[in-house]
């Protein structure tokens, strides 16, 4: 894993968008594998500038989002179909053609998800897979003890997950028990992945998924398995890393990281 600290998610947020950025120049077809949640909203607005200060061309990069509320319909103020429309695609020049989420309102939710399993291998796989990371240790909506293995599926939302949601939602009763979310496994199979964490609230999560031992019960400690996966911190979510030092030095030592405006 590599963990990048930063003085604050404003930078953290602008050097993984340059990662992306870079990627869709050297491949304009680009496959992303997408998150909701506050964590990457300012990376999102960095790839929206860099549309259209910088000429970074969407038009042929297709994406796939990690998770989607069931039994919310697309049009559904909290749904993560109208998140990504609000926060991303209706800025940039992706054809909504090329975005897919998991649809919350299948009737048949096995044959969807693998329907949706098969659509990301059609496409060639997720080259880059930006993450957030619940409270819990959470990634796409794999909660505490979901298998490593796991696929896109149906999973009951904990009771931290929904409280740490409801602010979405005018009230608690609102936050729908369940979701269809990617599994660890697939998420494991994009060749990169990038996963944001700010603010304290997220350090032990971090703590844990870096440091701590590869557990269903830190599902994002699961990326240590993962050949290429990028940790984007600021200095609160970073506060319990026991190398913190050791990761700021291999940072600022990296050559390819100093090719990076920072
Ligand atoms: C969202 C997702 C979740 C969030 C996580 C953090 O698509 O898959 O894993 O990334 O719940 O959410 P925020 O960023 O709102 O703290």
């Amino acid at each position: 894993m590599e963990i990048i600290i930063l003085p604050d998610s404003q930078k953290a947020s602008r050097l993984c968008a340059e990662v992306i950025d870079r990627a869709i120049r050297a491949k304009p077809d680009l496959v992303l594998g997408l998150a909701t949640g506050s964590t990457p909203v300012p990376m999102y607005r960095d790839l929206i500038r860099r549309h259209r200060e910088e000429g970074l061309d969407f038009s042929k990069v297709r994406s796939f989002n990690l998770d989607e509320y069931l039994g919310l319909p697309p049009d559904h103020p909290a749904s993560y179909r109208r998140f990504m429309d609000e926060q991303l695609f209706d800025h940039i020049n992706i054809p909504k053609s090329s975005t897919r989420l998991p649809d919350g309102m299948t009737k048949d939710i096995a044959a969807h998800c693998a329907a949706y399993e098969a659509e990301i291998r059609a496409a060639g796989g997720i080259d880059i897979q930006v993450l957030g990371i619940g409270s819990d240790g959470h990634i796409g909506f794999n909660e505490p003890s979901s298998s490593l293995a796991s696929r896109t599926r149906m999973q009951t939302l904990t009771l931290q997950t929904r409280q740490d949601n409801s602010r979405f939602f005018d009230k608690l009763e609102d936050v729908p028990f369940g979701c269809l979310t990617m599994g660890i496994g697939t998420i494991l199979e994009s060749r990169m992945t990038v996963l944001l964490a700010f603010g304290e609230g997220k350090s032990d999560a971090i703590a844990g998924a870096i440091e701590g031992p590869v557990t269903a019960m830190n599902p994002a400690s699961a990326l240590q398995l993962h050949p290429d996966t990028r940790v984007f911190l600021d200095e609160a979510a970073a506060g319990k890393l026991k190398l913190r030092s050791y990761y700021r030095e291999s940072f600022e030592r990296s050559p390819y990281w100093q090719s990076f405006k920072i």
